[in-house]
């Protein structure tokens, strides 16, 4: 790790405008981080801060990988650049058959993007074109759910459900309806996937006998929703939404911006569910986030229903500047390296038990009225103290000045540790939590 800055070197901190940040509080009071190496960030006052959260769940091999920064040096000196309209470099269309490769099922083909908020976008609107394309061009509905996060395009926060993401912005997307959430009370304190539920995706068929199927072209959840506080699905909820979705002709969009590339202990959460979803969305832990970078999946008979029409046509008027850009590309295909090499997904399935007991022996302390966990990730809900989110943000500093990154949502915590994280790692942050969780009862 280099030798870090201490506060008087640090800038002015007016101008930046920061993303789903507080800015006059942290601007009054900063967490700047000026290094990471493995599992840890060091803070601009030279302290070690243990990475809970891998980043923003997306650093999953760990922090300053030097095969990945190799790759991406190498690639900058061949080629920084090269137009993704009409053209094309070697290791975009590798990187995909290496995609297709891991990927269950007939998910073979991919569409890069820069986001996850661009991967939502481009899935909702492949699935439009798709219909379209068929003959089924009245199918232009979606069906998101409540307390799901699929970004911050219009898209994404049209079927997503998270309150303050959608009340500031109009009236967004026309037609979208949403399922209602799986977060049941009395699920609570459940260990993996919770008992209760499976049956709340028959409000599917309700919305089906609302609108008719011919109306509607898919429907997006996130197979785990991480961002309100990670909330696994219950047992048998994935699978009878895909029962409905195939009986409709409804496409079914599994966004695996965070449960993708290992997070669950498994490729991807349709690899541990055994549902396979039409399209997929990805970013994140696709790059380890050293260059931004998503992804669309899809499967074989989306793609094929869109080769249509003469060969000089464009099949779908969509794509980026920086879509499938070769630094990303690079980084991407280095990432896949690591994650075979270190078996890094079958480490996840591994740790998962000890990091289960760990999370749960946190039950009983002050607030903590639910502890959920699957695969390398968890959420805690803290009784709220006052205003929606008081108690959070007081466990978000608290952990911090501890020396513990945990991500926040409302009164909720979540940690998602990078999948390289030891048994002592493990145990030094659900000691950290723990004390913050008391130090701010
Ligand atoms: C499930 C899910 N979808 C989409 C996104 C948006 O990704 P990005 O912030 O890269 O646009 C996120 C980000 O946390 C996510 O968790």
């Amino acid at each position: 790790m280099n030798d870090v800055s201490d506060r008087k070197n640090r800038p002015d901190l007016d101008a930046y405008w920061m993303p789903f940040t507080a800015n006059r509080q942290f601007k009054a009071d900063p967490r700047l981080l000026v290094a990471a190496k493995g599992m840890y960030y060091r803070t601009e006052d030279g302290r070690e801060v243990i990475d809970g959260a891998s980043g923003l769940w997306c650093v999953n091999a760990g922090h300053g990988r030097e095969e990945i920064k190799a790759a991406i040096l190498k690639q900058l000196d061949e080629m920084d650049y090269a137009p993704s309209f009409q053209m094309g470099h070697p290791k975009a269309f590798e990187l995909a058959a290496r995609h297709a490769a891991l990927l269950p099922g007939d998910l073979n083909h991919a569409f890069y993007c820069n986001s996850g908020s661009e991967a939502v976008d481009s899935a909702l609107k492949i699935a439009l074109a798709y219909h379209r394309a068929n003959g089924q061009g009245t199918r232009t509905r979606f069906i998101g759910r409540e307390r799901g996060y699929h970004g911050v395009g219009f898209g994404g926060i049209s079927v997503g459900g998270m309150v303050n993401n959608r009340k500031w912005f109009g009236a967004m997307l026309p037609g979208v309806d949403h399922l209602p959430h799986t977060h049941l009370a009395s699920n609570a304190f459940s260990k993996g996937q919770p008992e209760h539920g499976a049956e709340l995706a028959d409000a599917l068929e309700g919305i089906v006998g609302l609108h008719d199927a011919s109306n509607i072209a898919a429907v997006i959840v996130e197979p785990c929703a991480g961002s309100t506080g990670y909330l696994p699905p219950p047992k048998g909820y994935l699978q009878r939404l895909r029962q409905i979705c195939d009986k409709h002709g409804i496409l079914l969009i599994f966004d695996e911006v965070i449960t993708g590339f290992g997070r669950l202990g498994a490729s991807f959460a349709a690899e541990k569910f055994g549902v396979i979803p039409d399209l997929m969305t990805v970013a994140k832990g696709i790059s380890n986030a050293t260059v931004p970078m998503g992804g669309v999946f899809v499967r074989k008979p989306v793609y094929e229903g869109l080769m249509q029409g003469p060969e000089s046509a464009l099949e779908l008027f969509h794509g980026y500047t920086y879509s499938a850009h070769p630094l990303a590309c690079a980084a991407a295909s280095a990432v896949l390296d690591i994650y075979r090499d270190e078996q890094l997904f079958e480490r996840s399935a591994e740790l998962s038990p000890y990091w289960e007991q760990g999370i749960h022996s946190l039950k009983g302390l002050p607030n903590v009225v639910d502890i959920r966990n699957l695969g390398l990730a968890g959420g805690i809900d803290l009784a709220p103290s006052g205003p929606v989110g008081t108690r959070g943000f007081a466990a978000f500093t608290k952990a911090f000045e501890l020396g513990l990154m945990i991500r926040q949502s409302g009164d909720a915590i979540a940690m998602s540790p990078p999948l390289v994280i030891e048994k002592a790692q493990i145990d030094e942050i659900i000691d950290i939590t723990g004390r913050t969780i008391k130090a701010i009862a």
